[in-house]
């Protein structure tokens, strides 16, 4: 099958981590006889160099021609300056919005091959596999008002958390959905002893329940929710979670993993089902990393679980999507490290050479 695919390499090790993760699908195309056709565009700090804005308009229009979008990182010291009228993470949001991808999943599963790597203790990491849902597209990041203002006594700022019950209903369902594909348990995350967006947030989730008993539903408040994950991280499997709260939580489980970069990112335009092709874009967790640009350093293998993320919901390609998991976790067996994960007795690795053990391994 034919597929298009918007590639968005943006700035530091970006191009970097992408050029591994097009290996692997390159040896993807091939063994499954798929054709992939990449359209490239500038975001983030690239963009604001060559167009003046974050997202170009031309790389929004590549983006909604495209079965998915694979994206890489944004953002570095040379666009720092906090007084900055546009700032790379700017790319990013307005992708969200401009795409519609509303349904953020950030899934932590501990390799056990890693446990030793997490700075938390290995007894309490070995077998979680959970998956964060996070609200993308609504709540502080871009609620109204939002502004700063000057009055006789002073400077004011405001955000607004704000949710509408339809935002609400379909972040949850996608909660609600995945769970039934995995564990069936679903906590939802919220702080309603004290937020009014937090009472219609837990007030829709306890009304959509009687349409999943067969999931097991719990109601975490959210302070409580970062204490478990350190806790008894085990516990979870589904969280759902609105997009300030999902942005804090999903940092600290990443942790859970030892290495942002082991994970991936899929954010979706709509409720993700098997053998279904939701629209989406994919990237891994970690950060542009300025200062591993060009030293062939950082490890790939976020990126390219992310194009197996993006092979699973976007192209509906199950088996392609496990064969590059596969890979990724055979490379590890055979003892092959970048030095973010890197044990005695294991062999260190720069991104190229490990993408290359990946994609013999496929
Ligand atoms: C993330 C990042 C972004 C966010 C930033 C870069 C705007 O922290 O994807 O978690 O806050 O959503
Ligand atoms: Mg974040």
């Amino acid at each position: 099958m034919r597929f298009n695919i918007a590639l968005l390499p943006g700035d530091g090790v970006g191009p970097e981590v992408m050029d591994e993760a097009l290996r692997a699908l390159g040896i993807i195309a091939k063994k499954f006889g798929h054709e992939f056709s990449f359209q490239e565009g500038d975001v983030g700090g690239i963009a604001i160099d060559n167009h003046g804005t974050a997202l170009p308009a031309q790389t929004l229009a590549v983006c909604k021609k495209s079965d998915a979008v694979l994206l890489a990182a944004v953002g570095g010291p040379k666009w720092d300056d906090p007084k900055a009228k546009v700032r790379p993470e700017d790319g990013l949001l307005a992708l969200r919005k401009g795409l519609g991808l509303f349904a953020n999943l950030r899934p932590v599963k501990v390799f056990p091959l890693l446990v030793n790597c997490t700075t938390l203790k290995p007894e309490i990491v070995r077998g979680v596999d959970l998956v964060v849902v996070r609200e993308l597209t609504g709540g502080l990041y871009f609620g109204k008002p939002k502004k700063q203002w000057q009055t006789s006594s002073g400077r004011h700022a405001v955000d607004s958390m704000v949710y509408s019950e339809k935002e609400i209903e379909r972040i949850a369902r996608v909660g609600f959905e995945l769970a039934r594909s995995r564990r069936k348990k679903l906590a939802s995350v919220d702080k309603a002893n004290v937020l009014e967006s937090s009472r219609l947030w837990r007030q829709v989730v306890i009304e959509m329940a009687p349409q999943y008993p067969d999931i097991e539903l719990q109601h975490v408040l959210v302070d409580n929710c970062a204490m478990k994950l350190v806790q008894s991280p085990r516990d979870f499997d589904v969280i759902v979670t609105e997009n300030t709260f999902g942005d804090i939580i999903t940092d600290e489980a990443s942790m859970i993993a030892g290495s942002m970069g082991m994970l991936p990112s899929a954010s979706l335009a709509g409720v993700p089902r098997t053998g279904e092709k939701t629209f989406g874009l994919y990237e891994p967790i970690h950060g542009s990393a300025p200062k591993y640009k060009g030293l062939n350093k950082v490890n790939p293998m976020a990126t390219i679980l992310s194009a197996a993320m993006m092979l699973r919901y976007s192209l509906a390609l199950e088996k392609e999507a496990a064969a590059l998991e596969n890979a990724v976790q055979r490379a590890l067996e055979d003892g092959y490290r970048t030095y973010d994960i890197m044990e005695p007795n294991r062999t260190q690795l720069g991104t190229k050479e490990m993408g290359e053990k990946i994609a013999e391994r496929i």
